[in-house]
């Protein structure tokens, strides 16, 4: 497995592959892999002859506030992850590849509305960062396909939107979540937990499995669920941000046809922020 820093470098990989009709499939990550990430791979791997994963940790998706110096950086780690899974190469460039201006001076990718809800009402600039840099990635690699975790759910229908808007030429896959045996979803920040948070997090998957039977039973008082989410988490312990019943697709307030629907899910649990979505089907009604 080859890293490569350098996109011109990168190009002239991916030429030389294309060159004998391979096809090529992208990972976007910000490194410290998991075994969600390696999921990704595997699907990835399924879908093309050749599999890019990229680790850079995004200066332009971190507010001020967060955790951008603190995110674990953990290059060694996923070398030995990427060759043990035979991805084809890891694309870890330095922010002076991707951003040459400066990322406070960079173009940006902005998409109205649905950047500035649910996790965009709470990190503001974060969706804009995403788009960026994601777009960049699609420019470098070009694959035919890119594949995200459903974790990310708004990240990924951010994504959707802007491969549509932008007319680029690649599929975008989603993959489910990976959870640990106890059910909470498998993220980067979960190692920022203290043991009693560990204890207490997978309360959250809870809540929303709770949440996604009331609907399965036929439940839509969608209000009255988001209401009794919200409260389960604070007698949890949770500080929840947003506890939310919207459709699949775009991530608006159902509406009485929707039929597919997501709840999604952000809370702070001490200075750790978790989030996390189910699906769910709307039953007809007869
Ligand atoms: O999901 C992530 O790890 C990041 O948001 C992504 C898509 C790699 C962009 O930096």
């Amino acid at each position: 497995m080859e890293t490569i820093t350098r996109i011109h470098t990168m190009r002239e990989r991916i030429a030389g592959w294309r060159r004998k009709n391979q096809s090529v499939a992208l990972v976007p990550t910000m490194g410290n892999l998991h075994k969600g990430h390696v999921k990704l791979v595997a699907r990835a791997q399924e879908l093309a002859d050749k599999v890019i994963v990229s680790a850079f940790v995004n200066p332009l998706q971190f507010g001020p506030n967060e955790d951008f110096d603190k995110y674990p950086r953990t290059f060694e780690h996923d070398t030995q992850a990427l060759t043990r899974v035979n991805a084809d190469a890891m694309f870890h460039p330095g922010a002076f590849e991707i951003y040459p201006m400066g990322h406070e001076r960079s173009t940006l990718v902005d998409l109205p509305e649905i950047s500035g809800i649910l996790c965009g009402a709470y990190r503001a600039g974060h969706f804009t960062g995403v788009a960026t840099v994601v777009t960049k990635l699609l420019n470098i690699v070009r694959p035919e396909v890119a594949v995200f975790g459903e974790k990310d759910y708004q990240q990924l229908v951010i994504v959707r939107r802007l491969v549509m808007d932008l007319c680029l030429p690649v599929e975008i896959e989603g993959v489910p979540t990976v959870r640990d045996h106890d059910g909470l979803a498998l993220s980067s920040r979960n190692r920022f937990l203290s043991r009693g948070e560990r204890n207490t997090a997978p309360k959250l998957y809870l809540a929303l499995k709770a949440a996604q039977k009331r609907i399965q039973d036929g439940d839509t008082d969608y209000a009255a669920i988001q209401q009794n989410g919200m409260k389960t988490l604070e007698a949890a312990g949770f500080e929840p941000q947003y506890f939310a019943v919207r459709q699949a697709n775009d991530l608006q307030p159902p509406r009485d046809s929707s039929r597919e629907l997501i709840i999604l899910v952000a809370a702070m649990l001490g200075k750790t922020r978790l989030i996390d979505n189910v699906q769910v089907a709307v039953v007809e009604k007869r």
